[in-house]
């Protein structure tokens, strides 16, 4: 039994929350798309629209035929799924490892009900990890040395070969280490203030529900 059999089977659990919802929010990610197939066999998925917030994740939807909405639905989601890079003791989570942070967050703050899947080591005491910032490219410059005034570490995300990853809303990410970061809702707060940053990796509204998925084949659930 594997990482993989614990995934298979918690998205097969997961879409059963579906039962009554008219629109489904989407999230990105490897985990996200494992759920999306298992919405594929859902007897009611024609009378579901679904919202998503990657090409990524909308390829797997249209390969599953999913009826897909546009943005203007947004407000009327009832539950979005999505994964997360890591969450921590308060079920704060770091989102944007896939770049797609800014719907990710528009979607989250919009659905009725959010339910979070993602592997048991991504369950931390405290983060660890860099915090994706998508900000506007002309803001390059400015946001670095603000970020780096507050104490952050910033990096350029960039692809194989050097060149810079644009996001699907023509912005770039800068991969930001903070060396501590004992209150997470005042420094997304306070990142988002910067002037040229569109959106903050950090995800401070509390999920509905967390799926977690062990090494042993098996999964857990945290409901609030
Ligand atoms: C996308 O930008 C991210 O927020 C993803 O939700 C996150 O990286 C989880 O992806 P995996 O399910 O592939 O680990």
């Amino acid at each position: 039994m594997s990482l993989q059999d614990a995934v298979q089977k918690l998205a097969k659990d997961a879409v059963k929350r579906v039962k009554g919802a008219k629109v489904v929010g989407l999230g990105s990610g490897s985990t996200v798309a494992h759920i999306v197939r298992e919405m594929a066999k859902l007897p009611d998925k024609e009378s579901i629209e679904f919202i998503p917030t990657s090409l990524q994740i909308k390829l797997e939807a249209e390969k599953s035929a999913l009826r897909l909405a546009d943005g203007s639905r947004i407000p009327d989601i009832d539950i979005v799924f999505d994964g997360a890079d890591q969450i921590d003791s308060k079920f704060n989570m770091i989102k944007g490892g896939g770049g797609a942070l800014l719907r990710e967050k528009i979607l989250i703050s919009s659905a009725k009900k959010v339910v979070i899947v993602a592997e048991a080591s991504k369950f931390v005491q405290s983060f660890n990890r860099s915090v994706p910032i998508e900000i506007h490219p002309i803001a390059r410059t400015a946001v670095y040395k603000k970020l780096t005034e507050l104490g952050g570490g910033p990096a350029l995300r960039t692809l194989d070969k050097g060149y810079p990853f644009v996001t699907e809303n023509g912005n770039i990410i800068l991969d930001t280490i903070f060396p501590s970061m004992p209150d997470p809702k005042k420094k997304e707060i306070e990142l988002k203030n910067i002037a040229g940053v569109l959106e903050v990796g950090l995800f401070t509204r509390r999920a509905d529900l967390y799926y977690r998925a062990k090494s042993d084949g098996t999964f857990d659930t945290i409901t609030f």
